[in-house]
């Protein structure tokens, strides 16, 4: 079987996996890298523009405010591993303070977007050697004997940390410090905790794209699992958790109802909703604690003046 249509078919039977065993919880939750399908992926890529969602301007302004310190912290001759190629602004800052940047490696399950992000990159840097890897960061991943083993430093921007709970973000930090080795460094992107309303208005924009991003899920579910919901009997909600300090992104059923994912029966109460994300958001101190019970010392914070976001030099 082509390797392609494997990785669809084993992809297909996780998302039916995990939206039917998330359906069946008590408290429904699903997954949000189910988020990103290919229309999720556009509504995402609007709601990074959107005047409401502050974290990826402020971020790429912290970024590029402080490029110089940043790459003296990543060294000479770095190779730099990216977890979620983003190809985008942000690589882009890096990869031009790095002038003597060895090799660019970015790392993503989506294939094709991998292949994009490499051609994209060789064209805006033509001497820039870049080894693109497919693969799950957030699973084991083996990287190739073939990338140098010395001054690596691991990028991680955009506070997809804040996605991931508490074990697993541990987890991924171990994966990291084994990646880039025991002097290796790491950049990582966190949004820090912040007043309530700023959040629910990041997270509820007034256009409404956050909304669109959150429904398009059972769309997807509709399409991709012969499921039976009606994205207008449902609507997106946003809401603080302040115990997990989260914000959390719900569907909510208005109407009492049962919808069928793969001829199975669900049955929603008026009000019921179905957990789709949370976004953990951090104080310099916790990240910090997180990070040193994995291995890694805070060396250096990079923060705009308002400190929203952080940037994290980790070694
Ligand atoms: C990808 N991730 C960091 C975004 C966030 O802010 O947690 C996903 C997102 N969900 C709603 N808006 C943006």
């Amino acid at each position: 079987m082509p390797r392609d249509i494997h990785r669809i078919d084993t992809q297909l039977a996780s998302f039916r996996h995990d939206v039917l065993s998330g359906l069946s919880r008590p408290r429904k939750a699903l997954p949000p890298r189910w988020l990103y399908d290919d229309r999720g992926c556009e509504l995402f890529e609007e709601i990074t523009g959107l005047p409401e969602y502050y974290p990826t301007r402020t971020e790429t302004a912290i970024l590029a405010d402080n490029a110089e310190e940043i790459a003296e912290f990543c060294g000479d001759d770095a190779v730099m591993l990216e977890y979620g190629a983003g190809a985008g602004i942000k690589t882009r800052i890096v990869i031009e303070a790095l002038p003597s940047l060895r090799l660019y490696v970015p790392i993503d399950i989506a294939a094709d977007f991998l292949q994009l992000t490499a051609e994209r990159l060789a064209k805006r840097f033509p001497g820039l050697r870049t080894l693109p890897i497919a693969g799950d960061f957030t699973d084991d991943l083996h990287l190739p004997s073939s990338i140098p083993t010395t001054n690596r430093f691991g990028f991680f921007p955009g506070s997809t940390i804040g996605n991931l709970d508490p074990d697993e973000a541990a987890s991924f930090l171990v994966r990291l410090r084994r990646h880039v080795g025991a002097n290796g460094r790491c950049i990582i992107g966190v949004d820090l905790k912040k007043d309530v309303g700023t959040l629910i208005d990041a997270y509820d924009d007034s256009q409404g794209v956050t909304a669109a991003f959150n429904l398009n899920l059972l769309q997807r579910i509709n399409r991709e699992l012969g499921g039976t919901f009606t994205p207008s009997r449902f609507r997106h909600h946003a809401v603080w958790n302040e115990r997990e300090g989260a914000i959390e992104m719900h569907l909510e059923s208005m109407v009492p109802q049962t919808v069928a994912v793969a001829g199975r029966p669900f049955r929603f109460q008026t009000g019921e909703t179905i957990h789709t994300e949370s976004s953990r958001k951090y104080s310099v101190a916790s990240f910090t604690a997180l990070a040193a019970g994995t291995g890694w010392r805070c060396d250096r914070v990079w923060m705009d003046r308002e400190r929203k976001f952080a940037v994290f030099g980790l070694v």
